[in-house]
């Protein structure tokens, strides 16, 4: 900036002025910066410079409190570096493949019998994706364990969803532990401290679910739904590792944008009394391949679309209305842009820019769970081609 200023305001200079500038401003070898050409250089310069640059400052300020998000999420690499990268573990599965065969090719031993399945999540208003997550796990699973709160992680009260729709599990009612919590409504608190009291809940919630030593437990969200076959191999094999990481593909608003293969957060646990918490950030090195699906806002109406951003826990990133306007969302939805208009959060510039822009659409719908493709006609919108949503 400041040199189109000096180079502007000589030029001016040397051109238009007589007298008192005419010598000093030609003369480049004296002194660089004397006060003489100073007070040249600052009398060469138009009003109009002026004017530009007090357009200019507040405009540069404006455009870095809007994009100053954007902008560190680009550098980021800069100032951090990736995590300890995990612990591959090779997934084996075939249809007809026997367990024993599949055990072993993990390198694991198969018990006499299965040991008993834990599955607990904490709900907020997801019923379309819990549906499709019970029906998926529901052969292997012996309890289900749901916790809901009224209010949401950021502090907004939140009907008690699922109380309300709870009729519509009965496949799962008879080993189904619900429990539901009061929220602290704490105005300007940090989210997380409300999601570890739920998550603290979730945990007395367990044990009065009856869960005991080497019982499998699932941690993870509810969109985070881990492929049955998984599951049935986690119960039948013995020396599988005491806490075990998930690596679901992750999709975005449906089944049509796969963003890529790396969500970890869902981990299985083998239960042991005293110390195992409920959790959901990474535990362990060793992650187990290709092992479900993660489907973020994979929601039916835009009205679900409006809560969840309002409840995210990085409420941070909701700073504008137009956020949440229903036209806006409904494009990104079907372009499959990102909500908040952000940068990929990586930690190489190659995957920052390798992700930019909007997520490919896919057109397979092979290996999803099965459920989602015998009621097809009624979970649509999660099917490559159904991009659109009811809009109350
Ligand atoms: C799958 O396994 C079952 C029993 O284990 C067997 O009866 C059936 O023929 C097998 N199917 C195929 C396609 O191999
Ligand atoms: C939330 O639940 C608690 C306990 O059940 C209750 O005391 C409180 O009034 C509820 N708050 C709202 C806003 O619903
Ligand atoms: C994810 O894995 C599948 C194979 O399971 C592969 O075809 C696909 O290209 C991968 N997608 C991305 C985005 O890496």
């Amino acid at each position: 900036m400041w040199w189109m200023m000096n180079e502007g305001g000589g030029h001016y200079c040397s051109k238009k002025t007589d007298d008192i500038c005419g010598d000093v401003c030609g003369q480049e070898s004296s002194q660089a910066l004397s006060m003489s050409r100073i007070r040249c250089i600052l009398r060469g310069i138009d009003f109009k410079i002026f004017l530009f640059l007090f357009a200019l400052v507040p405009t540069c300020v404006f455009v870095i409190y809007v994009h100053g998000q954007k902008i560190s999420y680009f550098l980021r690499p800069l100032w951090e570096s990736p995590p300890k990268p995990f612990h591959d573990i090779p997934h084996y599965y075939g249809e007809n493949v026997s367990m024993e065969i599949l055990c072993k090719l993990h390198g694991w031993g198969i018990r006499e019998y299965p040991r008993r399945v834990y599955d607990a999540v904490l709900f907020s208003n997801e019923l379309d994706i819990l549906t499709i997550r019970w029906q998926e796990l529901h052969p292997y699973v012996n309890q289900f364990v749901l916790l809901e709160s009224n209010s949401t992680f950021t502090g907004l009260p939140k009907p008690l969803v699922f109380a309300g729709h709870r009729d519509q599990f009965k496949f799962v009612e008879s080993r189904l532990t619900y429990g539901n919590i009061g929220g602290r409504f704490k105005k300007g608190e940090n989210p997380f401290v409300e999601e570890a009291i739920q998550r603290v809940a979730l945990d007395q919630l367990l044990k009065i679910a009856g869960i005991s030593d080497d019982d499998l437990l699932i941690m993870s969200d509810v969109d985070e739904i881990p492929s049955r076959h998984t599951i049935n191999l986690l119960r039948w094999c013995d020396d599988i590792p005491q806490v075990l990481h998930l690596q679901l593909k992750n999709y975005l608003y449906s089944f049509e944008f796969l963003v890529d293969n790396n969500s970890w957060r869902a981990s299985v646990h083998r239960y042991q009394t005293g110390k195992t918490r409920y959790a959901h950030y990474r535990q362990t090195d060793d992650i187990l391949a290709d092992a479900g699906w993660h489907c973020s806002f994979c929601f039916r109406r835009i009205s679900e679309f409006i809560f969840k951003i309002k409840a995210y826990s990085h409420f941070d990133r909701v700073r504008f209305s137009h956020f949440l306007n229903p036209k806006r969302l409904q494009r990104v939805i079907c372009e499959g842009a990102d909500l908040f208009d952000m940068l990929p959060e990586e930690y190489t510039f190659k995957e920052i820019i390798g992700k930019m822009g909007p997520i490919p659409h896919s057109y397979s719908a092979v290996h999803l769970p099965s459920f989602l493709l015998e009621n097809a006609d009624k979970y649509k919108f999660l099917l490559p081609g159904n991009c659109l949503r009811k809009s109350e």
